[in-house]
């Protein structure tokens, strides 16, 4: 995201400081980040903070002695490629849907040609306000942004909708309004994620080191490119994306009738899971007492969910992953072609900081008409984007 430019807006919320881990995040991805604030806002927080974390200039007053020659709100409100406003209050969202520019922050709002997205978060009773709903209303016909507030314990003490969105969920919606890139705008992507479980007793179960980055960061990357993403995860410790459809299953049986369920209609479908092969040969409905003896498990082979979509197939993109401990290319190949795939993601999942758990992997991708990429070690996010590219580019 280098050289692109956000202007946050800060409203006088009490979730203002939040605001600060927003423009941490921001700087992280090399944004270049510049406060304005309401005069209320500086009630909650100063600018000094902002101004540390963006390392610019925060501006309030409109008619402050200008630093450079240049007219602000006119200059910022060019320069944004999005404004974000984080808190947006009850106040700012009335009066840019009522055309009122009577400080720097709905006058940049109003020059803008710029997306602008405003994270709202206030009081429920506020929230809920006929006259904020329809100034809400208003404004997303006219194309405006909002990033709904999530519900909880509120700063007066209130249960309610009404609390600020995460502020990961917040960098995560800016990030996907900035990417331009929309190649995959329409189109249906499945992705599914995470490990399954084989269940042995009520308490006990077979499962693997799946943590679902993976799936997930190829699921944003789908989402951010316009398409219309269902993802099937497998329990997991990762938060649901926001913007897509996410079906939480815990065995091969579940994962298996979501797919199938789905399946007719997707154009892509990753199969990023680590799918339990085998279950126990019984399910013990009660726990399996302790005893001084060993215990056997009889397994027994799981459906091949890969396999069975690879023979269903019409004209989706199939797409599995390989990890693999040894002869990583051959057994990815062999597994493609047994499996009618398109493509092989191969991984070494004995390889210490790629792979299971970590942010990184570093993958071969292997296309059915024997064409082979091998990729540097990158995020995961950058692997997703390596596997979209190439399947468009082809
Ligand atoms: C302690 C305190 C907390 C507040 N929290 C919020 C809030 O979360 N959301 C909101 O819409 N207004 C909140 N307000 C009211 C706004 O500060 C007030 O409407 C103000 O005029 C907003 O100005 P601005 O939109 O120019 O920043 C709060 C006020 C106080 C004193």
């Amino acid at each position: 995201m280098e050289n692109k430019c956000i202007v946050l807006g800060v409203s006088g919320g009490i979730a203002v400081y939040k605001a600060l881990d927003v423009v941490s995040r921001l700087k992280k991805h090399n944004i270049d980040v510049r406060v304005i604030m309401t005069k209320s806002a500086t009630e909650f927080v100063t600018p000094l903070s902002f101004q540390s974390l963006s390392q610019n200039q925060v501006i309030v007053d409109m008619f402050a002695e200008p630093k450079a020659f240049e007219i602000q709100h006119i200059s910022l409100a060019k320069r944004a490629d999005l404004m974000l406003i984080v808190p947006a209050t009850a106040n700012i969202i009335g009066k840019v849907a009522n055309g009122i520019a009577d400080d720097m922050l709905s006058t940049t709002i109003m020059a803008t040609k710029a997306p602008v997205v405003f994270a709202t978060a206030m009081n429920t009773n506020m929230y809920e306000n006929r006259i904020v709903q329809d100034n809400m209303c208003k404004l997303r016909k006219y194309g405006y942004k909002f990033i709904e507030p999530a519900s909880g314990r509120l700063a007066c003490g209130d249960l309610g909708k009404g609390k600020l969105q995460d502020t990961e969920i917040i960098v995560e919606y800016a990030l996907s309004v900035l990417n331009e890139n929309k190649d995959l705008q329409g189109k249906n992507v499945i992705v599914t994620a995470g490990p399954t479980i084989a269940p042995i007793d009520p308490v006990r179960f077979i499962t693997n080191r799946s943590t679902g980055k993976m799936g997930y960061e190829i699921a944003k990357e789908a989402r951010d490119r316009g398409a219309n993403v269902t993802l099937i995860s497998g329990p997991t410790n990762l938060k649901a994306p926001f913007g897509i459809e996410v079906i939480n299953v815990s065995t091969n049986e579940e994962m298996y009738n979501a797919l199938l369920n789905r399946f007719e209609e997707a154009d892509i479908v990753v199969k990023s899971a680590a799918v339990a092969d085998y279950k126990p040969s019984e399910y013990s409905e009660k726990k399996i007492k302790k005893s001084s003896q060993g215990l056997e498990l009889n397994l027994i082979r799981d459906r091949d969910i890969l396999k069975t979509i690879g023979e269903q197939k019409k004209n989706q993109i199939i797409i599995g992953f390989a990890a693999e401990s040894h002869d990583l290319i051959e057994n990815a190949q062999s597994k493609l072609e047994r499996k009618n795939l398109d493509y092989i993601v191969a991984n070494n999942i004995l390889s210490k900081d790629t792979g299971f758990g970590t942010d990184n992997n570093k993958v071969t991708i292997i296309g059915k008409e024997g064409f082979k990429l091998s990729l540097e070690k990158m995020s995961k996010r950058e692997v997703a984007k390596n596997i979209f590219d190439l399947i468009k580019g082809r």
